[in-house]
């Protein structure tokens, strides 16, 4: 491939279930002349998410559907190699949706797609897609906005070893919560308590979620953020305290069912407790992202918080990497390396 070829990764098919190799085709064309007021960014790391799943539906939902032929959209960062633009410099570092491709080509001000500058000096370009890119702000604001956790509460997370999850767990630490993990398999389960600081964390995988929020929430739960959904929602709702909190943030044991999404069967522990369960899309705070930014990167840059990422390689490599996901196959946030900084 030339550096004048583009290659994307489209989307062939809608899944029924998991995605298969058969609902991607890869892409070669080549690059159109840069026009004035455009940019072109060489891709670096694609972010791979668990949303993606739901972006190859058709249907409404909070961010219109990938189409069929669209290139598969992604989170990426990347570094600008041309420029007609004089708010982006060749060389500059820039995070945006640039999708499953090499190059992205567009407007340097467009506001549906914006660009922003990031600084590699600051944390590693894959750390940009984790607890300062997406990841990081969905924890933060959810944690503090939605969940409203004060010193002292209990807070519990699911697929707390994962990129959203880690940095809930770290900020309610920060806030002097006690926290507690639930995670797949005991070495996620050391990690969160080892590396960043959890005080407990539940393996699931053992089957004993009941019994270890029992044991490690012995003053009830406060605050839940819910990555996951499913049986494991339904556990956590039989231990909350009146009026906790229950972040809906994600449920990604219910994204690939054939069958319908299975709600919450204890649902009247809300009425039980006066308690309250809220939806959240991190878009809704994209004008606050600086603000998460500058106090996680300080953490970052004291030593009081870690970022992990789990890096594969290769563009051909998308539709095997994204189901790592679905398979709790990730240790930290999944991202793709597409090119050399
Ligand atoms: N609302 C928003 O704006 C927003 C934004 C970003 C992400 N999210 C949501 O946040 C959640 C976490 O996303 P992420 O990017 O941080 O992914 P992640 O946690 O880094 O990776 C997904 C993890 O989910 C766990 N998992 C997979 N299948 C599961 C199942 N059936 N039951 C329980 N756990 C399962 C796996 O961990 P284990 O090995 O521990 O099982 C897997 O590693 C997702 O639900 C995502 O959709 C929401």
């Amino acid at each position: 491939m030339s550096t004048q070829t583009n290659q994307q990764v489209r989307l062939a098919s809608r899944p029924v279930g998991l995605p298969t190799s058969d609902n991607w085709q890869l892409v070669e064309e080549p690059l159109a002349p840069l026009e004035e007021g455009q940019v072109r960014v060489k891709v670096l790391y694609l972010s791979l998410d668990p949303a993606m799943r739901g972006w190859m539906n058709e249907g409404k939902s909070y961010i219109r559907p990938v189409a069929i032929g669209e290139t598969m959209r992604a989170g990426a960062v990347g570094r600008v190699v041309e420029s007609r633009s004089g708010r982006f410099a060749v060389g500059e570092h820039v995070s945006g949706a640039f999708g499953v491709q090499r190059f992205w080509t567009g407007a340097a001000d467009d506001q549906g797609n914006p660009l922003v500058k990031i600084d590699p000096a600051l944390a590693s370009l894959p750390a940009w897609l984790n607890v300062l890119g997406m990841p990081g702000m969905t924890a933060y604001f959810g944690l503090l906005e939605v969940g409203q956790p004060k010193a002292g509460e209990t807070v519990v997370v699911s697929a707390a070893a994962g990129a959203v999850g880690m940095t809930v767990g770290q900020v309610a630490k920060h806030l002097g919560c006690r926290v507690v993990g639930i995670a797949g398999g005991a070495d996620k389960c050391r990690f969160v308590v080892e590396q960043l600081g959890f005080d407990a964390c539940i393996d699931y995988k053992e089957g004993q979620v009941a019994q270890g929020l029992k044991q490690h929430c012995p003053n009830g739960v406060d605050v839940y953020f819910d990555n996951v959904g499913g049986e494991i929602l339904d556990t956590v709702l039989t231990r909350i305290n009146m009026k906790a909190r229950i972040v809906i943030c994600g449920a990604i044991s219910q994204y690939n069912n054939t069958a319908p999404v299975r709600g919450p069967a204890n649902y009247l522990s809300l009425l039980v407790n006066r308690a309250r369960m809220e939806g959240m899309v991190v878009f809704d705070f994209a004008p606050r992202y600086p603000e998460a930014v500058a106090r996680l990167a300080q953490w970052l840059r004291e030593g009081s918080f870690k970022s992990r990422e789990h890096v594969v390689e290769g563009l051909e490599n998308f539709p095997a990497a994204l189901l790592m996901l679905f398979e709790g196959k990730n240790f930290g946030k999944l991202v793709l390396k597409i090119a050399d900084a």
